[in-house]
């Protein structure tokens, strides 16, 4: 079968994309409760989540019925294409559900070992990040390039925290390590959307352990085609810990976040 277009695939992801965030902010307007939690107490989801990811599903294969899917609230299907949908219908569900204005629908189409396109729309302000590989980053229709980085004491580096109280632990410390080392961190609450404000140039540079596919796979493509580098390992906490900046001082951002302890240094050899 001959490989799909990155640029229809976009296409579609993007329609779809804004067709589901246009449903989570109408939902929003009314009381969201917490339906189910995951890996721990705190890790949430909502009906909306549940309701989000069957719709982008369900849009998807129509359109494209041979395709695979992956989506973060349980949606499973292999498909006969060689493409597979990497969905997060809310990535932020912990700002969704406080109403804090930082939350988004995240969409990737991988294919042949590799994300070819992906889009992420920030369901609260409908502003639209994407990417095709080859194909550049934009938002709203602008490049996107991202920061010319100076030393790393005057860096702002975004990061998240996961939901189990161990790997919490390891990521204080690191933190508590890291801080002195750069100008400040910010934790916004949405990985994807943290990725996409990395790839505008607003933040220079990111790293969380505990990330999951769904959250990056389209962001991570937005970050590389707006001239960043993307690192994918494993942390100090035994998870996967991904590591983001623009391309020039990126070796600096990895080597301060081994010196923090937020990855052991063979984790960076190794890859
Ligand atoms: C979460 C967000 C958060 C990050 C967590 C993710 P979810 O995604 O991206 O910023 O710190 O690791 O799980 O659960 O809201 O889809």
């Amino acid at each position: 079968m001959n490989p799909a277009d990155p640029g229809e695939l976009l296409a579609l992801a993007r329609d779809v994309a804004q067709q589901a965030a246009v449903f989570v902010a109408e939902q929003r307007t009314r009381p969201v409760e917490v339906a189910d939690t995951k890996s721990s107490p705190i890790d949430i989801v909502t009906a909306v989540d549940t309701a989000t990811e069957a719709m982008i599903r369900r849009l998807l294969l129509t359109a494209r019925p041979g395709d695979g899917f992956l989506g973060e609230e349980g949606g499973v299907e292999s498909g006969e294409s060689g493409v597979t949908w990497i969905v997060d219908p809310i990535d932020g569900t912990v700002n969704y559900l406080y109403d804090l204005p930082q939350y988004a629908v995240s969409i990737a189409a991988h294919q042949g070992e590799q994300v070819v396109a992906g889009v992420v729309v920030n369901a609260a302000t409908g502003q639209t990040y994407e990417a095709t590989l080859g194909g550049g980053a934009r938002c709203d229709g602008r490049d996107l390039a991202v920061s010319e980085v100076g030393p790393l004491s005057m860096r702002l580096i975004a990061t998240g925290f996961g939901y189990s109280q161990d790997l919490r632990q390891v990521q204080a410390s690191a933190i508590a390590r890291l801080l002195p080392l750069v100008r400040d961190i910010r934790r916004l609450g949405s990985c994807a959307l943290d990725l996409c404000l990395l790839a505008k140039g607003v933040f220079d540079g990111y790293f969380e352990e505990g990330v999951h596919d769904w959250d990056h796979a389209a962001a991570g493509l937005v970050v590389r085609e707006a001239g960043g580098r993307t690192l994918l390992t494993t942390g100090r906490g035994g998870q996967d810990l991904l590591i983001a900046g623009p391309a020039n001082g990126f070796d600096d951002l990895v080597d301060a976040l081994v010196e923090a302890g937020a990855l052991p240094a063979h984790a960076v050899a190794t890859e």
